[in-house]
C-alpha cells in the first residue's frame, strides 16, 4: 500500500513514521510513504501558500492552486505507475484506462469537521493500493480545491489539533498494520481490541507472580478451550466496565448472554 502526504512539513510526519514498525515495513517494501511538500507548487517567488481569507476573519487560509498543483503531481505518479504495471500485466489495454483516475483517487482531508475514524474505517482503507492524505494548517484551506479532490474528510476526534500531520500519523499507523505482511503475525491484527466490538482480554507474561498478583491459573492450564472461553468472558467484562457503549454493538450468544446475566447478579 502507497501512502502519499500532501503537507507543509514533510520531515514532521517522516521523522515520525520511519521508526518501528512502519519502519521495517516500510523498509520490507510492503509500505511506500512520501510526503511531499505543498510549499514546492507554490506558484509565487516567496514560496507563500496561504493568504488572508475573502470577507475577513481571524488568520490565514491555505490557498487553492498549490494544494491542487501537489495533488495534481501525486494522481500523475500513481497514473504512470499503473500505466505501466498494467502493461506488464499485458492486460488488454482498454480495461484499466479508467482506473485509479476515471474513479477517483481516494483523497482524505484530515479535519475536526470530518467523520470520525475509527477500526471499520481503517480496515476499509487498508484494501486501497493508494491513499492520499492532505494536511491543513492555519485556518483551513480554500474550499474550491477541497471540492475538487477531497472523497473523504475525517477527524481523530472531537478537538482541535494546530495541523492535519499528527492525524495523517495516526491513520497511516491504524491503516498499515492491517496491511498484509506488516505484523509478522497474522492474527495479532485478528483478534484485538474493536474485533467484534468487544476490548481484548488481560495478557500476562512472566513471572507468575508478580508484586503478589499471581497470573490467573487458568491461563497456565495449558487446555485451550477453557484458556479460549475464560479469554472470551474477560473481554465481555472489560467491555462493560470501560466502553458499556461498545458492548450494545456486540453480538453475544444465547449462552453468552446468560453467562454475563449470572455474572453481573453476582457482581453488582
Ligand atoms: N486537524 C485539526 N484537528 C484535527 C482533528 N481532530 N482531526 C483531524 N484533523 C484535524
Amino acid at each position: 500500500m502507497n501512502f502519499h502526504i500532501l503537507t507543509l512539513f514533510p520531515e514532521m510526519v517522516m521523522n515520525g513514521l520511519n521508526t518501528s514498525i512502519i519502519g521495517r515495513a516500510v523498509n520490507a517494501g510492503h509500505l511506500s510513504i512520501e510526503a511531499v511538500n505543498i510549499r514546492d507548487y507554490a506558484f509565487n517567488k516567496h514560496q507563500s501558500v496561504d493568504d488572508y481569507p475573502y470577507g475577513g476573519g481571524a488568520g490565514m487560509l491555505m490557498q487553492a492552486e498549490p494544494v491542487y498543483l501537489a495533488h495534481k503531481a501525486v494522481a500523475e505518479m500513481i497514473q504512470t505507475r499503473m500505466r505501466g504495471s498494467a502493461q506488464c500485466e499485458a492486460q488488454p489495454s482498454g480495461e484499466r484506462e479508467n482506473s485509479p483516475t476515471g474513479s477517483r483517487l481516494r483523497t482524505v482531508y484530515l479535519s475536526p469537521q470530518g467523520q470520525v475514524f475509527n477500526q471499520k474505517m481503517a480496515e476499509e482503507l487498508a484494501r486501497e493500493e493508494d491513499l492520499i492524505l492532505l494536511c491543513g494548517h492555519y485556518e483551513g484551506i480554500d474550499e474550491r480545491v477541497l471540492e475538487e479532490i477531497v472523497t473523504d474528510y475525517v477527524s481523530i476526534g472531537d478537538y482541535v489539533l494546530t495541523g492535519g500531520e499528527l492525524p495523517a500519523m495516526v491513520m497511516v499507523d491504524a491503516i498499515s498494520r492491517l496491511v498484509p505482511g506488516v505484523l509478522h503475525n497474522d492474527v495479532s491484527a485478528e483478534f484485538e481490541s474493536f474485533q467484534d466490538n468487544l476490548l481484548e482480554y488481560p495478557q500476562y507474561s512472566r513471572p507468575e507472580e508478580w508484586h503478589g498478583r499471581k497470573v490467573p491459573p487458568v491461563l497456565l492450564s495449558g487446555h485451550h478451550a477453557n484458556i479460549e472461553k475464560w479469554r472470551r468472558e474477560q473481554s465481555i467484562i472489560r467491555t462493560y466496565e470501560r466502553r458499556p457503549d461498545l458492548l450494545e454493538k456486540c453480538e453475544l450468544t444465547e449462552k453468552e448472554k446468560k453467562w454475563f446475566r449470572e455474572w453481573l447478579e453476582e457482581n453488582m
